[in-house]
């Protein structure tokens, strides 16, 4: 790796111990004094008319304080869509007030929420609710929804129907190797440790506080404040520690709107602690997809054509789109003719919403497969494939990747791995019993960047504290920023507090998209300028200061805590003493929320290469993991060890995903028929294998002025085909719907 590519030392979390002691509260752990528990009551069927609800037995119910429904609920108003996760207006997938009026659109929708005093009396009298439905047929399969479906041509501001070149004369060009076929994967549920939730306090008639487990604080503010017609400040979004969240927080779910709605029917502060079995259908999910590839190569493995067409659901009260094909085949190998095509049905399932790389992780799923299934076509090393099929442009929008090492990741990977003792026939290799296969994918995941804002406030004793209304998913951000603000700031390490999820701070975007880093770091950098510039300022007006009549734009920091003359750096001062001698305990300087203009001119892009090895009894063909190595390129590694943590949770969610995760409905009630832990297998340390992980590369300062590229989404992305590429090799069987489970080997 070169040089001065990791920012700090291998630094532990600075919130490692609050977690362990219990010390962090999670949103629902806050104690707020007369606080009630919502308990809620889901639908049971997936499309018609609630035609009546009693409630008369709960509300007799003991400490029952209100049962709301579309009878009675407070309402606000609708708050309206807004499309772009860019914006500070927040995101919602699901377009609808909860209670809105007597329609149900899917099954576990909630229908009433009962307020009590306690959660076992919420829970009881919840059961105690008798809903009455007039059910209509629903619409639950692709194919039912035909009449339905949509070709969207953007999602995000990015189009995602492509077209470049001649695919079909390549595809009719029996010069060509050419391979076709079709990929699927499931309805996965996020299963974060902490389920989401809010408390919902009026403290008067127009001003709102929540504690809401959220990837985005200001989204909340912007939604809630509108949905009940409040000035922006009026609502107050408390989230300072996050237990997991995968995507599944970072829109505005129907729980936060209800929980505000029972607490002012109820007149008390309202808890809306989502239940296991609602993240299934309450929270979004990532949708199914189905996916076929085709891909038509010369006989020395040069691609000539690639095609991805995919069609994946979505809600009928929602609009969210899972782009498989244009965020893999749209952006990762040079071809001179790329077709994507992506069509979303519309069904009575609840609405789906990101996951970890959505579109990135489907959509690299089914090309890395069909790369590799290329690769035995053509009796090629797939990783010599993917080698000659480098692209340095983005091969859609024609712009160079900036500071793109993939082939490094490559060759690291493949020498940490032992790549080259791999015999390429399927079910050669063994150990013991034992099949043994061993495969690979490319991993790519967009670098995103917003606009954010920040705060410091700087001590005399040299001490700071930095704010910014940006969050930590678990992903160790609070140590990334702290990292950050004591590079950019000039100040050590342990002098830094800095503190994130409360929307009175400074403006942080969704902490999704894996844009978190990046941008908060850009403003930590226009933060340390602006803060440098005010104490220049105190200097140059200062008789005892070395920089007393000095020029400001002439004066930098020459060394941490330091400013001094650029040209003539005997010429200096510190921080500290430019404060004190000003007799100053502190001063507080923020930056403005400036919109971030997109660099047209390069493609920023993270990429990366998983392999990994696989075990499998022929007999009882359950898939073992038994090894694997993640070499990254993400441009400057801020703080290494939760980067790293952050590859090892994506490759194992990866892992899941190949060999277990599935939401099963029931075809009758479109319910999922799983919907608790015990039946959703996500992988658990008996799964999981050591995970080397590597980073390569160089700052890309070309991105961002911290030279880091996002990384909490590229870990997923290539390592569930690297698996099912494995237990190809292993076995000689071809899987192409997840979860490679062991009923499909046998
Ligand atoms: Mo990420 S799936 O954009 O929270």
């Amino acid at each position: 790796m070169a040089e001065g590519n990791i920012l700090g030392p291998a630094r532990n979390r600075v919130d490692g111990k609050a977690k362990v002691t219990g010390a962090a509260k999670y949103s629902v752990e806050f104690e707020v004094p007369k606080c009630a528990y919502a308990w809620p009551v889901d639908s049971n069927i997936a499309k018609g008319k609630i035609t009546g609800i009693d409630t008369s037995a709960a509300q007799k119910s003991p400490g029952v304080l209100a049962i709301v429904s579309h009878l009675n609920a407070p309402k606000p108003k609708e708050p309206g869509a807004k499309e772009s996760r860019d914006s500070g207006h927040g995101i919602r997938n699901e377009e609808r007030v909860p209670f809105a009026d007597n329609e149900v659109h899917y099954a576990g929708q909630y229908v009433a929420l009962v307020v009590a005093q306690t959660i076992e009396q919420a829970r009881h009298a919840a059961r105690l609710v008798r809903v009455s439905y007039a059910p209509e047929q629903p619409l639950l399969e692709m194919e039912e929804a035909e009449h339905r479906a949509r070709k969207p041509s953007k999602n995000h501001d990015e189009n995602v129907q492509l077209k470049t070149g001649n695919v079909d004369a390549a595809f009719a060009d029996s010069s060509l190797t050419r391979i076709e076929q079709t990929y699927s994967t499931p309805t996965e549920t996020h299963n974060p440790i902490e389920m989401s939730g809010t408390i919902a306090a009026w403290e008067a008639d127009d001003k709102l506080t929540l504690w809401d487990s959220t990837q985005f604080v200001k989204g909340v503010q912007s939604i809630v404040s509108r949905a009940w017609n409040l000035p922006t400040e009026n609502v107050r979004v408390i989230c300072p520690f996050v237990g997991g969240a995968f995507g599944c927080k970072g829109a505005v779910w129907p729980h936060v709107l209800a929980a505000a709605m029972a607490a002012k029917a109820a007149g008390v502060p309202v808890k809306f602690h989502v239940r296991r079995q609602d993240m299934f259908t309450s929270i979004g999910h990532r949708t199914p997809t189905q996916q076929k590839v085709s891909l038509a190569a010369t006989p020395d493995g040069k691609l000539k054509a690639m095609r991805h067409v995919t069609n994946t659901l979505t809600s009928t009260v929602g609009q969210f789109t899972e782009s498989a094909g244009a965020r893999s085949t749209g952006v990762m190998y040079a071809s001179p003719s790329i077709w994507v095509e992506e069509t979303v049905f519309p069904v009575n399932m609840s609405t789906p919403t990101f996951m970890r790389a959505p579109g990135e992780c489907p959509g690299s799923y089914a090309l890395e497969c069909a790369m590799d299934e290329l690769a035995y076509a053509l009796k090629m090393d797939p990783v010599e494939l993917r080698i000659i099929n480098h692209a340095d442009n983005h091969p859609v929008k024609n712009v160079p990747f900036s500071a793109k090492h993939l082939k490094e990741c490559y060759q690291v990977g493949a020498e940490k791995f032992g790549w080259s003792k791999r015999n390429p026939k399927p079910a050669s290799m063994r150990d013991g019993e034992l099949l043994v296969g061993w495969g690979m994918a490319t991993k790519t995941y967009p670098a995103h960047i917003q606009g954010a804002a920040a705060r410091v406030t700087l001590k005399a004793d040299g001490s700071a504290t930095v704010q910014c209304a940006t969050h930590d998913l678990g992903t160790g951000a609070y140590t990334a920023f702290t990292q950050i603000s004591s590079e950019q700031l000039g100040l050590p390490f342990e002098k830094i507090r800095f503190e994130l999820g409360k929307s009175d701070y400074p403006f942080g975007p969704v902490a999704g998209g894996s844009n978190s880093t990046a941008t908060v770091g850009k403003a930590l950098h226009e933060l340390a300028e602006a803060l440098h510039q005010t104490l220049a300022q105190l200097a140059i007006k200062d008789p005892k200061s070395p920089l007393q009549n000095q020029n400001p734009q002439d004066i930098s920091m020459v060394a941490p805590g330091r400013l001094g003359l650029k040209t003539d750096s005997s010429k200096s001062d510190t921080f500290i003493d430019i404060l004190r001698r000003v007799r100053r305990d502190s001063i507080i300087v923020e930056t403005p929320l400036k919109t971030e203009q997109a660099n047209k001119n390069w493609a920023f892009q993270s990429w990366g290469a998983d392999f990994v090895e696989v075990k499998i009894n022929p007999v009882l063909p359950r898939v073992q993991v038994t090894r694997a190595v993640s070499v990254i390129n993400c441009g400057r590694v801020v703080t290494f060890k939760p980067a790293r943590n952050q590859i090892i949770g994506g490759v194992n969610m990866g892992i899941g995903m190949a060999l277990m995760e599935a939401t099963e409905y029931d075809p009758q009630t479109g319910l999922p028929a799983i919907r608790n832990l015990a039946d959703y297998h996500v992988v658990t340390n008996a799964d999981a294998p050591v995970i080397d992980v590597a980073f390569v590369g160089e700052p890309d300062f070309t991105f961002n002025p911290i030279g880091c590229r996002g990384i909490g989404e590229i870990g997923i992305v290539g390592a569930a085909a690297a698996v099912a590429n494995a237990v190809y090799h292993a076995t000689g069987k071809r899987v192409r719907d997840l979860p490679i489970t062991l009923d499909k080997l046998i």
